[in-house]
């Protein structure tokens, strides 16, 4: 009999999405001969009145590995244990899921999202028997579960691309400026990046710093020749005794720079968005087409229930249950933060 599997895509968008799903197609249906479905804007696709999913072939989807974005949507808004109606309140609408899958002739789901999307992907294989395998998904690199998640390469790419054009103004102008970097609650943007782009001060959620040793860190450098710095900021990098601020991150450095070097010109670039559109790099397109071979393999193999990862280089699989269960933040003491260290990076704390 053959197979009939859906897809979609969850959370936020990361380069190498679509690499992703052109490798499920191109394997499992121009190979293994299955019938794969796409449902759009993750879950809520299988949800609206009128359901919203695309039959995918090798044909429907040429040119996929180079392109940015997901071609199925996505939304951080798709929880159907908790699903919005158009008034905003939420309900549980599991059921209709299971229900309209079944309409469909779907026999499994390969999900591809971030934390919250395997989470749910999880629930529903255990409160539902609905057939799961995930593939892992975000730019933060903050999964526990795997070693890599794809779409952090491109990202630390543009960090990179950024401090390589801020070095030339800052230089020019003997000015402070300050990049500000996506990494919701894990520093390894900036880190990766900032050692990349060669930053001269990183801050991370992992350390909070004080504006002494960041300022003491510029006044080194002016002493030494160089009257510029660069500081990558991580999003949720915060002063030592102040909590974290969602979207101040940068400012509060300005802020408490201009304060103690009243001298000191410091400018602030709010990277933003830049760092999780436009096409995957060359090592993300690889990670993502071995994922999505990966949970081919998987579905053929009946390895429900499990998600695809990246362990010590080699692709392994781990139980849904395992992969929500924790979240990786950046080892201060591990040997890529003395690497940083040792070329004479500050990290102000
Ligand atoms: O988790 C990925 C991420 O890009 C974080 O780095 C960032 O904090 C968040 O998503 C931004 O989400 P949104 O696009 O919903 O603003």
């Amino acid at each position: 009999m053959q197979r009939h599997v859906g897809i979609l895509t969850g959370g936020g968008d990361a380069p190498g999405l679509n690499a992703v799903l052109r490798a499920v197609v191109k394997y499992g249906v121009g190979q293994r001969g299955w019938r794969l479905t796409g449902i759009e804007d993750s879950f809520n696709g299988v949800l609206a009145t009128r359901m919203r999913v695309m039959e995918l072939t090798p044909r429907s989807c040429k040119g996929l590995l180079a392109r940015g974005g997901t071609i199925l949507g996505t939304t951080n808004h798709g929880d159907p244990f908790s699903f919005p109606d158009d008034r905003g309140h939420a309900s549980d609408r599991t059921a209709q899921l299971e229900r309209n899958l079944a309409q469909l002739g779907i026999q499994g789901l390969v999900v591809i999202g971030g934390d919250g999307t395997q989470r749910i992907a999880w629930r529903l294989m255990r409160e539902h028997g609905i057939k799961v395998v995930g593939v892992p998904k975000t730019i933060d690199n903050d999964l526990g579960a795997t070693e890599l998640t794809f779409g952090f390469q491109s990202a630390v790419d543009c960090v990179t691309d950024a401090l390589d054009r801020l070095h030339t103004t800052a230089e020019a102008h003997d000015r402070v400026l300050v990049l500000e970097v996506m990494g919701r609650d894990a520093g390894f943007i900036a880190l990766h990046g900032g050692i990349a782009g060669g930053a001269d001060l990183i801050l991370i959620p992992e350390l909070p710093w004080s504006i002494e040793r960041v300022c003491a860190k510029i006044e080194e450098r002016r002493r030494r020749g160089r009257p510029f710095s660069l500081i990558v900021c991580a999003e949720s990098a915060h002063p030592a005794g102040e909590p974290a601020l969602p979207g101040r991150a940068g400012v509060r450095v300005i802020e408490l720079l201009k304060e103690r070097l009243p001298r000191c010109e410091a400018r602030l670039t709010v990277l933003g968005h830049l760092q999780r559109g436009g096409s995957p790099d060359a090592f993300d397109r690889v990670l993502a087409t071995r994922f999505g071979v990966a949970a081919v393999d998987f579905v053929e193999a009946d390895r429900w229930g499990e998600m695809v990862s990246l362990q010590a280089g080699a692709i392994v699989g781990v139980p849904l249950a395992e992969a929500v269960a924790s979240n990786r933040t950046v080892d201060v003491d591990g040997d890529v933060m003395r690497a940083a260290r040792a070329v004479g990076i500050e990290f102000g704390a």
